[in-house]
């Protein structure tokens, strides 16, 4: 039998009470099976930095296995850092196998929305402020995904670029801008990766919710784009029964365990009893998941059971890649007096100051919250690496209020459809206690670096999951804990100082970072984190992260403040237009820290005859490896239209020390009507 007559079968004999528990969460994570007719329940699970631990069905309570501890990969800011679409491909393969291995059927990554504020709390969950470079990485990371027969979903659609009040949020943007800067980007990536499901959404658009948004989902995604995917909603973004019913969205998910009383359960079978919905919208919304369960040769149209690929946790192999994303997504910014690489062997002692130095990340965040098998602090990754033979000796410098972590033993994810806040300056004002405290932390750390007797100072700073995090923005772009101040003091006794950033989204470094010889900026970065830093900072592998967004020098010089707003509770205006992240500070010549697309090698490289076809199709050059080390080099191709820049191409090479190769880079149709094309950084 051919799918369309076996779905068309199935919708026939399916009860309309069958048909709507098809469509609306029947536990937190699952829909429910019609075993009657051999139709399995729908397994979803968290999220993009590897797969989440499983919860009761009913209850936000960890069930607490000692079997789902997975691997904990590097966040997609992370891999866009990386550039390399390769890597993008196997990391979605560890995604992919690592869900199948934990009997999932949908892993809800990647998240692909831009970072067009610096302060979105779930920055570190997206890739990138630019488009182009989202998706070319999201596109292989989806293939990756699916070759294990799990469904990608790519998330939030559209325009989640704020987490305060993300569920009433209303965006205004113009239709044009709205089309070929943002729904642009999921075409591409739906339409280039064959992406099984899509989740939409949790603000407004237009005023209507985007799960319910019939422009969004009936106009847009199926009728122009012809999507025949899944479309699930984010958990709890369904207000409306006849709403949601009309609109082309498949699957209500939500966070609160009354599963009967989900707007597309009970509710909706009354609205259809009483003729005010009918129920052949109900067949489509059926017709696309027993689709996605054939894709995913959950039920087979034939006699035979199809044989499913078996997926695999906690691989040696996967953990292999997650180190090759995490070595190569660890972004060199100064090296000024050429302190990096050290060299071990003539280190006796060093020391390493900072909470990030030993704090782990994994856990926190969100719904990209990870129990992670194991997760190497840059600590253990420097103490592992030198292996006694340098005494390794670590002072906090800074500390994380105490009172921060608490969680009471509930998930906050029970409570996410209440009204959430934004992260609180916890710089101990008005807490003596703890202000009191950082003053000591600070003083013992400055009494440390000045010692004379340490051979290297390694500083690890920056975010972590209090700021970076699902439900709420960050205020400000500010360095929490006064680690301003502690920088700058710990560099005016030891200017050496190698200063390791590690945050999720641009922070403020305006007062210290001239100061610095030594700076290198990293993402949340897996599980061998730790360990791809040592290897940065000792030489064994020779960085090659680009940055994947501007780090500005402060939030007034993103577009977004300049000259739109962010963080409004009712509405958001896009009065930026096209001119996001780099694009407005390269047209309006807007200082920052450094730029989208910057990164530095231990090596130099030297691009040379650049040519761009007539018809702006390819452009073709040779990149020479002038130094000593063997590196990657990243090309990047920018088409200006006489308004703004954007990347329309990059290649990653790797060339050994004296190696020259060729590259060509094609150029997609889009861009090939700019008014020039230029190769190299902005
Ligand atoms: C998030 C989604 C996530 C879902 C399920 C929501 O709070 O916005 O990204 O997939 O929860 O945990």
């Amino acid at each position: 039998m051919g799918e369309t007559e076996f779905i068309d079968k199935l919708v026939n004999e399916l009860t309309l009470d069958e048909k709507l528990s098809m469509i609306h969460g029947a536990a937190m994570f699952h829909t429910e099976a019609v075993e009657r007719l051999g139709i399995p329940e729908l397994v979803m699970s968290d999220g993009p930095m590897g797969v989440r631990n499983d919860f009761e069905d009913d209850k936000w309570i960890p069930i607490g296995n000692s079997d789902d501890y997975v691997s904990y990969m590097p966040s997609n800011s992370a891999l866009a850092a990386t550039w390399n679409r390769e890597l993008a491909h196997s990391a979605g393969n560890v995604l992919g196998s690592e869900a199948r291995g934990r009997g999932k059927d949908v892993i809800l990554a990647p998240g692909v929305n831009l970072k067009r504020s610096p302060l979105c709390g779930r920055n570190f969950e997206y890739f990138s402020e630019d488009g182009f470079l989202t998706s070319e990485l999201a596109i292989p990371f989806i293939k990756g995904v699916q070759e294990n027969d799990v469904a990608a979903c790519v998330k939030h659609f559209a325009l989640n670029h704020q987490e305060t009040e993300r569920l009433w949020v209303d965006e205004e943007i113009d239709e044009e801008v709205l089309r070929d800067t943002y729904l642009y980007v999921f075409e591409e990536i739906l339409k280039r990766s064959g992406s099984y499901s899509i989740m939409s959404a949790y603000n407004k658009l237009y005023g209507e919710q985007c799960c319910e948004s019939k422009f969004l989902l009936n106009k847009v995604l199926r009728e122009e784009w012809n999507y025949d995917g899944c479309v699930i909603s984010d958990w709890g973004g369904v207000h409306n029964t006849k709403n949601a019913a009309e609109a082309s969205l498949d699957i209500e998910m939500s966070v609160t365990n009354n599963f009967d009383e989900y707007f597309l359960a009970k509710p909706l079978k009354k609205a259809i009893e009483a003729g005010e919905v009918d129920e052949k919208l109900i067949d489509e919304k059926v017709r696309h998941i027993l689709l996605l369960m054939l894709r995913l040769k959950m039920i087979g149209a034939g006699e035979e059971k199809p044989s499913r690929k078996k997926g695999a946790y906690n691989t040696e192999k996967n953990r292999q890649s997650i180190y090759d994303v995490a070595s190569e997504s660890i972004i060199l910014l100064k090296n000024d007096k050429k302190l990096l690489p050290l060299d071990e062997s003539k280190l006796k002692r060093i020391l390493v100051i900072g909470e990030n130095a030993e704090r782990l990340h994994s856990n926190g965040g969100g719904s990209a919250e990870i129990k992670a098998l194991y997760e190497i602090s840059p600590l253990m990754g420097i103490r592992k690496k030198l292996g006694g033979n340098v005494k390794v000796d670590y002072v906090k410098g800074y500390a994380s209020p105490p009172e921060e972590n608490t969680n009471n033993g509930t998930n906050w994810q029970e409570k996410s459809l209440e009204s959430m806040i934004m992260a609180p300056e916890m710089d101990g004002v008005g807490d003596d206690k703890y202000a009191m405290e950082l003053a000591v932390l600070k003083s013992e750390a400055k009494k440390a670096a000045a010692d004379g007797k340490y051979d290297a100072v390694i500083f690890v700073g920056g975010l972590n999951h209090e700021y970076d995090i699902e439900g709420r923005d960050r205020k400000s772009m500010k360095l929490p804990y006064s680690q301003d101040i502690l920088i700058k003091e710990l560099l005016s006794v030891r200017q050496d100082m190698i200063v390791v950033m590690m945050a999720g989204s641009a922070v403020e470094m305006g007062t210290w970072k001239d100061d610095a010889d030594t700076l290198i900026w990293e993402y949340y970065n897996g599980m061998e984190g730790g360990t791809a830093l040592s290897d940065v900072i000792f030489g064994d592998v020779n960085p090659s992260g680009r940055l994947p967004e501007t780090l500005y020098y402060k939030v007034e010089d993103c577009s977004a403040f300049a000259l739109g707003d962010f963080g409004g509770k009712e509405k958001v205006h896009y009065r930026e237009g096209r001119l996001i992240g780099y694009r407005y500070t390269e047209k309006e010549n807007v200082p920052v820290q450094f730029k989208f697309g910057y990164g530095l090698s231990y090596t130099e490289f030297e691009t040379k005859d650049a040519e761009v076809s007539k018809d702006n199709s390819k452009v073709t050059l040779k990149v020479k490896n002038i130094g000593k080390y063997d590196g990657k080099e990243t090309v990047q191709v920018y088409a200006d239209n006489g308004e703004y820049k954007t990347l329309c191409g990059f290649e990653k090479v790797f060339l050994k020390s004296g190696e020259e190769k060729s590259v060509s880079i094609e150029i997609p149709e889009r861009y090939r009507s700019a008014k020039t094309i230029s190769v190299g950084n902005l």
